[in-house]
């Protein structure tokens, strides 16, 4: 499991963007792009079941009995176990649903981002790895989640946080470049 491909960081080293899959980030906790039931997927969520196995279904099917049983709110973040993953625990959010032609749902993106930073400060994790959060089935263009994004991070690190490490994982450079094209951090490395 080699060390992920740094493209860029910001806030001295605070944010790293690296290409790569978010099953193999070495941190304390990833984040899920799960949607309401909880029980798995495809992308991002299929790889995370797949590689985490069957405890982390078995935490969320707890989740949903104990505390959603309608299912998890867009926006909402729960915490479970990361089961057989390197990372101790993951983190799973509900992003926005982007239809053709809608605007996105910025505000929401943007809740799914600070309640998984707020969780992870709450346990006392260091270190979160993010995918792109509904910019895959989930369709929110890339170019404009980019903004959203990083002025969610940096405002939620300048506010103060436990949190010292937080790493954008792209699934490729592709996605990568047009993130760093659009994003709106205000200091690089
Ligand atoms: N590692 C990192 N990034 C990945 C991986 C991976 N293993 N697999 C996919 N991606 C990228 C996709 O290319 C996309 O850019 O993650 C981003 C998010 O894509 P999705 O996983 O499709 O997430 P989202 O758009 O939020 O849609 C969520 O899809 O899988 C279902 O159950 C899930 O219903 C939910 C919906």
């Amino acid at each position: 499991m080699g060390q992920p491909k740094i493209l860029a960081s910001y806030l001295s080293g605070k944010v790293q963007i690296v290409v790569g899959d978010i099953t193999q980030q070495n941190v304390d906790v990833i984040v899920n792009t799960a949607n309401s039931t909880l029980l798995g997927g495809g992308g991002v969520d299929g790889a995370i079941h797949a590689k985490g196995g069957p405890e982390i279904l078995e935490a969320c099917r707890e989740i949903r009995r104990t505390r959603f049983p309608k299912g998890l709110p867009t926006g909402e973040a729960v915490l479970t176990v990361g089961g057989q993953l390197s990372a101790r625990h993951v983190i799973h959010t509900v992003g926005p649903i982007t239809g053709i032609g809608k605007e996105p749902d910025a505000k929401m993106l943007a809740e799914c981002y600070r309640n998984s930073l707020a969780l992870a400060a709450n346990d006392g994790l260091r270190s979160i790895a993010f995918p792109a959060i509904s910019t895959g089935a989930y369709g929110y263009p890339p170019e404009r989640a980019a903004p959203v994004v990083s002025e969610t991070i940096e405002s939620v690190l300048s506010a103060g946080t436990p949190v010292e490490q937080v790493r954008l994982v792209f699934f490729n450079e592709a996605d990568a470049r047009t993130f760093l094209k659009h994003q709106s951090f205000t200091t690089t490395g």
